[in-house]
């Protein structure tokens, strides 16, 4: 039986992995989750798998290198999918220091320890063992000619201390992969959207505020542009590339679905008004009304736009939601897990979102 270590599995992309994963292959694996809970870590995303046999939860900090090497001595770990990060650029922008060590030193840690455990007296690694390290396409930048997009061939760019500190971690792989021959690939992926995904995003914070009647901010001018991909087809990918990618590749994934962030939110609000229910109050609120235009991010990288070329000739993948399914999907969602947002956004995530927005 194949064993896994997914670090960061309980936030928003690594929670829908593991859901991929086991509906995948079943009983045929095992998961070892590896989390520190975070803010962005929810173990509620993982009600329906956390009684499974082959399904393990670890508490622990990747920044840790004595908890992350107890857990390669203790099990033989064939796969390390390692989507633990700080994920979110408006924070990276308050305080980006939690970013550089996160992403940056956790992911040397990770690096230091596969490394520990699978590498044979002669330099050479254990048989069938797999690192795979997830990344974004912020890496490379903000693209200005509308004809551009992200090869796996451009020069990386970062703007943002989060981009900056991912970019960083990417090198830190791609150094691991070229002095020591470490068995890795790095995966860039453009915006996912989807179930379990922190309302401090754009899509679940606007799903979240249109239907309280809250103001639904908009950086700028809302013209800036994001590449978006249903999460389930970004799962798809990190697993097809593992199993059926080059080793020591980079894989971009996405799906050419770009969007000015203002459709985005007049698509939501014309959504969920098709979702509810005429008799129902909220209806009366979820309005155009409700869009406010507020300061611009500093720094607000203008466009981001993936050539996912290399993964559909190489690997075979290619992305199966349309947005206009995966945006009524994930509606859905959220408003069958009210209790979720719920459960999210009370607490600590109030006072960040206050905190946050109090000068826009
Ligand atoms: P998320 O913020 O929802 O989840 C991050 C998870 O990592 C949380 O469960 C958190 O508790 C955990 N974590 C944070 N710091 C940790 C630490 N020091 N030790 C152990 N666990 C820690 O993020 P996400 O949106 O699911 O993103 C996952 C990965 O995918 C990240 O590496 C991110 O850079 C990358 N990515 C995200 C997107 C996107 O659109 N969300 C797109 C491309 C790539
Ligand atoms: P976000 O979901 O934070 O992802 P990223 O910055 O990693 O692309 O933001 C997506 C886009 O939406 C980005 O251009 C910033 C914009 N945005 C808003 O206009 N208002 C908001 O409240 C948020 C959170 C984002």
């Amino acid at each position: 039986m194949r064993t896994y270590v997914v670090t960061g599995g309980a936030g928003f992309i690594g929670s829908n992995y593991i859901h991929y994963m086991f509906k995948k292959y079943g009983d045929e694996i095992r998961i070892i989750n590896v989390d520190k809970l975070t803010y962005a870590g929810n173990l509620e995303n993982l009600k329906d798998v956390e009684n499974r046999e082959n399904y393990t939860f670890v508490r622990a900090d990747i920044c840790d290198a004595e908890a992350i090497n107890r857990i390669f001595s203790e099990n033989d770990v064939d796969r390390v999918v390692h989507f633990a990060a700080e994920s979110h650029v408006d924070r990276s922008i308050k305080d980006p220091g939690v970013f550089v060590k996160t992403n940056v030193l956790g992911t040397l840690t990770m690096l230091n320890a596969a490394k520990l455990a699978w590498e044979n007296p002669d330099g050479s690694y254990k048989e069938g063992k797999k690192f795979l390290h997830v990344s974004t396409d912020e890496v490379y930048g903000s693209l200005s000619n509308p004809e551009d997009y992200f090869y796996e061939t451009t020069p990386y760019d970062p703007h943002s201390p989060y981009s900056a500190s991912k970019a960083s971690s990417d090198f830190m792989v791609k150094a691991f992969m070229d002095t020591y021959k470490f068995p890795a690939n790095i995966t860039n992926c453009s915006n996912n959207y989807g179930p379990y995904q922190f309302p401090e995003k754009l899509i679940p914070l606007m799903i979240n505020n249109a239907l309280h009647g809250r103001d639904l901010p908009i950086y700028g001018d809302g013209k800036n542009i994001r590449d978006w991909l249903y999460v389930e087809d970004h799962c798809k990918g990190i697993d097809m590339v593992q199993e059926k990618g080059r080793l020591f590749e980079t894989y971009n994934i996405g799906g050419h679905n770009e969007r000015e962030n203002i459709q985005i939110v007049k698509t939501i609000i014309q959504t969920l008004r098709e979702e509810l229910a005429d008799d129902d109050p909220r209806k009366q609120h979820v309005t155009e009304d409700l869009i406010k235009y507020v300061a611009d991010r500093k720094g607000h990288d203008r466009r981001y736009a993936i050539a996912p070329d290399k993964i559909r000739a190489e690997v075979g993948w290619y992305p199966e939601t349309t947005f206009e399914v995966g945006i009524k999907k994930t509606i859905r969602w959220y408003f069958d897990h009210q209790e979720w947002m719920e459960h999210v956004t009370s607490g600590n995530y109030q006072k960040y979102y206050e905190e946050m927005y109090a000068d826009k």
